[in-house]
């Protein structure tokens, strides 16, 4: 198939500290396995990060390693665009005029910017409540068909469909409407807090122990998962209402060993939860050990990761550039 006939598929991954398993089995994972079928364009949302406070040298530093586990995770920059949104000045652009395109009613109704909101009361900018416009932006630039995302971001997915039919319905067709591109339920769609699995496992969680990072060491992969909170009935099946803990660290283990629930369930029936806990634990190990290991060697080749950056952002700033041109046009801006 030429790639004009190709869909296109756009996503994004904030650098706001490290990567989270949540990241991996809700979204990256899948990101290298639609390369070979759609054009796709992945993104380090580094403008996004900026809406809570970063240390701009850990905000630099977590850019490069992200871009880095896009590649160890098994993107190949000769076939997706690799590239970090703030060397794209199209999506700031195209931000603004969305903007006047979004009611404040739409956007104040975000569960995110809910969420966030209150998490950082001493910081509710502006940005925290556009950010979704911004993500709108993101996704709409390049005509995208799908976004893989994982479910958390459904409403934002929602909302930039909102907003590309309403731009249509006065301008005529301009943007392609996107769908949001997720993972079964209990495949990763929504991975959970090893420490409260009723919450979502992220990297902005207080306790260290909910969490799983791309980068931990096996030592502590295994102290994390020994600890995952499970309930007092050792039974290892799949009921995420009954038994969230337990159904949670099934989903985990049946993704990172390639089994269904259902031969994970039959594997560990009559067995307690200190044979089950560490199984986890080492089925994750051995997931991650080569993502962490290729990450830690790119990431001391920056040249290397210098060439990947720049090359993406040529290409996708020349595709960008031209949904950009067709917006000014038809909103009205004199021709440069
Ligand atoms: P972010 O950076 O919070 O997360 C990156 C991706 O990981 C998924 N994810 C999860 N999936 C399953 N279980 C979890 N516990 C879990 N935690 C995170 C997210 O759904 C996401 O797919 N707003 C986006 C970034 C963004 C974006 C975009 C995405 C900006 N512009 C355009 C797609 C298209 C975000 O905050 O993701």
């Amino acid at each position: 198939m030429s790639d004009k006939q190709k869909k296109t598929i756009f996503s994004g991954v904030q650098p706001s500290g490290k990567l989270t398993l949540g990241n991996y089995l809700g979204a990256i994972r899948n990101f290298p396995i639609l390369q070979e079928e759609y054009n796709c364009v992945y993104c380090v949302v580094d403008m996004h990060a900026i809406t809570v406070r970063q240390d701009p040298p850990s905000l630099r530093r977590s850019t490069l390693e992200v871009l880095a586990q896009y590649i160890a995770c098994g993107l190949d920059p000769e076939k997706s665009i690799l590239f970090i949104q703030s060397h794209v000045p199209a999506h700031a652009e195209l931000a603004w005029v969305l903007n006047c395109y979004t009611m404040f009613g739409e956007a104040s109704r975000m569960t995110q910017f809910k969420d966030k909101s209150a998490k950082h009361t001493d910081n509710v900018n502006v940005g925290l409540f556009s950010y979704p416009v911004l993500m709108a932006a993101d996704i709409l630039l390049y005509q995208t068909d799908l976004v893989p995302v994982g479910v958390d971001q459904s409403q934002h997915i929602e909302l930039t469909r909102d907003i590309a039919n309403r731009f249509n319905g006065v301008y005529s067709d301009t943007f392609t409407i996107p769908e949001g591109y997720y993972p079964k339920a209990g495949e990763g769609a929504k991975v959970m807090s090893l420490s409260d699995p009723e919450r979502k496992m992220s990297k902005s969680d207080e306790n260290e122990n909910g969490y799983i990072l791309l980068m931990d060491q096996p030592e502590v992969i295994m102290r994390k998962f020994k600890r995952a909170v499970t309930d007092s009935e050792a039974r290892i099946v799949m009921d995420p209402v009954g038994k969230p803990g337990v159904s949670n660290l099934l989903q985990i283990y049946a993704l990172a060993t390639g089994k269904t629930v259902a031969e994970a369930e039959n594997e560990f029936a009559g067995k307690g939860y200190g044979e089950f806990k560490p199984a986890v634990g080492e089925a994750v190990v051995e997931l991650l050990r080569p993502i962490r290991e290729t990450t830690e060697d790119l990431l001391k080749n920056k040249d290397y990761l210098e060439k990947v950056y720049t090359e993406g952002a040529q290409k996708a700033n020349y595709l960008a550039r031209k949904t950009l041109d067709k917006v000014y046009r038809k909103v009205g801006f004199v021709a440069r």
